[in-house]
């Protein structure tokens, strides 16, 4: 069942785009960090962008036809060898340019302009004095604060082109040449600490790349319809649908575009929440109709995790087990070529860029994880959003409120809130104290500041008393985080009285359980999950 994933369109996984841009940006990718929020600022201001690889810039202008070109900043500096760079012919192409950082380096070296080594490495806030722009500058008051990363900086711009802008450290803050229609900035304008950074961007825009305002989510989800249809054709397609936002939402837009040719398979692992299995079906069922299939796994997935403790060996077992069941489902369709996924943007530029964790912290297991080596093509229909216009998509489709605004449960389910061996028996206690546990969060006085709450059964017991009789019961931990990007979290400090509540209700709703701690640890040095 090996064959490779096909490229087909702009939906489709990897590889250039097929598709014009009507009125869009390519943003073109040097390794910065911030390289993902210029797309994003882009959206805000209603225009279509993308982001592709230094690599491919020439081929994606030619294919996209992009208005403008944005060139990311990056770690590299344009002296050393092997660095990134750009094909000269790129500003030539008639297309407006605006380098940033690094692209900005870029600009300047490749048209004859010379960038120095900086003295020292600026890094924060600075303040810019610009001398007059009548067009990237435009409406910038005289001087502004910016946010600077960068090492090098351009000391002579290249000939055509004039400073626009400097802060004490940098006499060439900004440069343009506005025949040409090619501008760099040395600072930072996609990051909130710029103050109206959005206003240089939306210069570039609107002003000099003469887009239109117009990219809506109802233009995404008419395209990604059209697109999804035409490449589907007369086949027909799957996908593994999870109760998750991501895979929701992608299920929901297929199932706009297929109907009855799509199937969407949810997999109930035997590792889900108390009555997350039918509610779950339920809302899925309520958009999904006909599509969806539901699949008990329960005991082939629990029967696969007897007797192992090890969390990777359990994360490993999960991951191939769903792989298993989901393509033992696929067969069953017949014919299916088609595989839609609920990757997202931010996915996309990891991967194309290589920006993953260095060292392998935790097996991620997801139904969004499928490998590659399926026997599928992949449709992947949320590849340029990121989570919060994912979740305005998921509205304008009719996904439920309780689906978009769910914390976020791993791929593994309980398993890695059960340290120890997985057992039917222990699923239970877990089960009951988890709900208890959110239940209580849910209507707590700082429930507006969590993140995410869950209850962990440890591999611990303790010695209790209840009544006049000695216990030896099981230690449930309580884990309550703040954090906005699930990379950092913090523990919060729970009100006296939702301690003592849970604290009551636990012990006294699940006999099993004589103790109750609570995870005080902020993320890093542990994880939110416990496993
Ligand atoms: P950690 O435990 O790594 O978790 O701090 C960060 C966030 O990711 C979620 N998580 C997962 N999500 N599949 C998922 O889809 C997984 O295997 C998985 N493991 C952790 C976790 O709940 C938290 O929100």
């Amino acid at each position: 069942m090996v064959v490779k994933v096909d490229v087909q369109s702009s939906l489709s996984s990897t590889g250039a785009p097929s598709r014009q841009m009507h009125d869009g940006i390519l943003i073109v990718d040097y390794g910065s960090q911030y390289t993902h929020l210029i797309g994003r600022r882009i959206r805000e201001l209603h225009v279509y962008s993308e982001i592709v690889p230094h690599t491919a810039v020439v081929q994606a202008i030619q294919e996209r036809k992009p208005r403008g070109l944005i060139l990311s900043g990056g770690p590299a500096s344009v002296y050393d060898p092997g660095v990134p760079d750009i094909d000269p012919v790129v500003f030539d192409a008639g297309i407006p340019v605006l380098g940033i950082c690094y692209g900005m380096h870029l600009i300047a070296h490749v048209l004859g302009g010379r960038v120095d080594r900086g003295d020292h490495q600026e890094y924060g806030p600075a303040t810019v004095s610009h001398m007059g722009s009548e067009d990237l500058l435009a409406r910038m008051p005289e001087s502004f604060t910016v946010w600077m990363s960068h090492g090098d900086l351009v000391a002579v711009p290249p000939p055509g082109f004039r400073v626009l802008a400097s802060t004490p450290n940098t006499s060439v803050a900004a440069m343009g040449d506005p025949e040409r229609r090619l501008y760099g900035v040395q600072f930072h304008p996609e990051v909130t600490h710029t103050l109206r950074g959005k206003t240089v961007l939306r210069n570039f825009l609107f002003q000099i790349c003469g887009c239109r305002p117009s990219w809506r989510m109802s233009t995404y989800i008419e395209e990604s319809i059209a697109e999804i249809r035409a490449l589907v054709a007369q086949d027909q397609a799957i996908c593994a649908v999870s109760g998750g936002v991501d895979s929701t939402v992608a299920a929901a837009l297929a199932y706009r575009a297929l109907g009855e040719q799509l199937t969407c398979i949810f997999i109930n692992n035997g590792l889900l929440r108390l009555n997350e299995a039918d509610e779950t079906t339920m809302a899925l069922r309520s958009f999904l109709g006909p599509s969806l299939r539901c699949v008990d796994a329960s005991e082939r997935f629990l029967s696969r995790l007897a007797g192992v403790v090890d969390p990777e060996e359990k994360r490993r077992r999960i991951g191939e087990t769903f792989i298993r069941v989901f393509e033992d489902e696929a067969t069953t369709l017949g014919d299916v070529p088609w595989l839609v996924q609920g990757t997202l943007y931010p996915d996309v530029i990891e991967s194309a860029t290589g920006h993953q964790t260095a060292g392998k912290i935790k097996t991620h297991h997801n139904v969004g994880g499928l490998p590659e080596d399926l026997r599928f093509r992949l449709i992947e229909p949320l590849r340029y959003l990121f989570k919060d216009e994912v979740r305005q998509l998921g509205r304008e489709l009719g996904v439920p409120e309780s689906i978009l605004q769910c914390q976020p449960f791993p791929g593994p389910g309980l398993a890695v809130r059960l340290l120890g061996e997985v057992t039917r028996g222990r699923l239970a206690v877990l089960r009951r104290a988890d709900a208890i546990v959110r239940e209580e969060l849910e209507h707590s006085p700082i429930a507006h500041r969590l993140s995410q709450y869950f209850a962990v059964l440890t591999d611990q017991r303790s010695v209790g008393v209840m009544g006049d009789g000695r216990t030896y019961g099981s230690v449930i931990a309580i884990r309550a985080v703040s954090t906005t990007d699930f990379m950092t979290a913090e523990a919060l400090v729970l009100p006296a009285q939702t301690q003592m509540r849970l604290a009551t209700r636990l012990v006294n709703e699940v006999p099993e359980i004589n103790r109750i701690v609570y995870d005080i640890t902020s993320k890093p040095p542990a994880t939110i999950e416990w496993e």
